[in-house]
């Protein structure tokens, strides 16, 4: 049985005092049961410390929205595994659509990435999608599998392990319109062979796969019991305790 995770991308949103008081409320109220999920919440890089200190102990993950390839040097507004690391920080999101699109990232950049991220002991959720032109010529297996292949195939299986994939059509993120669950279950099921034919079927049922693309309190329900959907990446209804809350209790 894989442990459900629901992780809250809070993108370029919130500041240091939302920060805290979304971290004291949430702890609040999520209970014995929730504390069964891994619950992580990814905000801005200037509130990582504190948010690791503010959630120490109280069920909650704290997970930076990118990092650096290289360990260090001049690479000026830049920040490295290892300073996340050093912070407490746990996990990256790496590979987000906006990320590959606005700052340029590729395959070959995200390889690095998370090479640095495992080795800095840091949880990879690593995005993955297609474009609404690329679902719509068919192209969506296929895009999908490169960027994995790509990005991720040439770890060893210990590695692979570490890693937690997020399936997000890039059509779905922010737009108020999420896939069908049973696009999403399709897909993250193809996803789910391809690691098996790399790392063998025991290896690939390790490994969790997160839906994301406007996962709402009101639509959670329905993708989160897919067979292959471990949980959900959440941006806009993760920006409040009240709406991250149902979707935490929703699976
Ligand atoms: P959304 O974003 O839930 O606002 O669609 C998801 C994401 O970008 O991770």
């Amino acid at each position: 049985m894989r442990q459900k995770i629901i992780a809250g991308n809070w993108k370029m949103n919130q500041t240091l005092e939302i920060t805290h008081d979304f971290i004291t409320e949430l702890s609040e109220k999520i209970n014995q049961k929730e504390k069964s999920k891994q619950i992580i919440i990814a905000p801005p890089y200037p509130f990582l410390e504190r948010a690791v200190h503010w959630s120490k102990g109280k069920g909650i993950d704290i997970a930076a929205q990118n990092m650096h390839q290289c360990d260090k040097g001049a690479y000026t507004g830049e920040v490295s595994a290892d300073m996340l690391y050093s912070t407490g920080v746990n996990a990256v999101i790496l590979g987000h659509s906006e990320r590959r699109e606005h700052f340029g990232e590729n395959d070959e950049i995200l390889m690095q990435k998370v090479v640095q991220a495992l080795e800095n002991n840091l949880q990879v959720i690593f995005c993955t999608g297609e474009s609404f032109e690329q679902r719509k010529t068919g192209k969506h297996f296929e895009t999908v599998q490169t960027q994995i292949e790509k990005a991720l195939f040439a770890l060893q299986a210990h590695e692979i392990e570490k890693i937690v994939l997020a399936y997000e059509p890039i059509w779905a993120i922010g737009t108020g319109e999420s896939a069908t669950s049973g696009q999403a279950q399709e897909m993250h099921a193809y996803i789910r062979g391809n690691l098996s034919e790399r790392y063998g079927k025991a290896g690939a049922e390790k490994i969790r796969i997160l839906y994301g693309g406007s996962l709402k309190p009101d639509n959670a329900k329905e993708f989160l019991f897919q067979k292959d959907i471990d949980g959900g990446l959440i941006g806009g209804a993760s920006l409040k305790v009240v709406d991250f809350l149902k979707i935490i209790e929703s699976c």
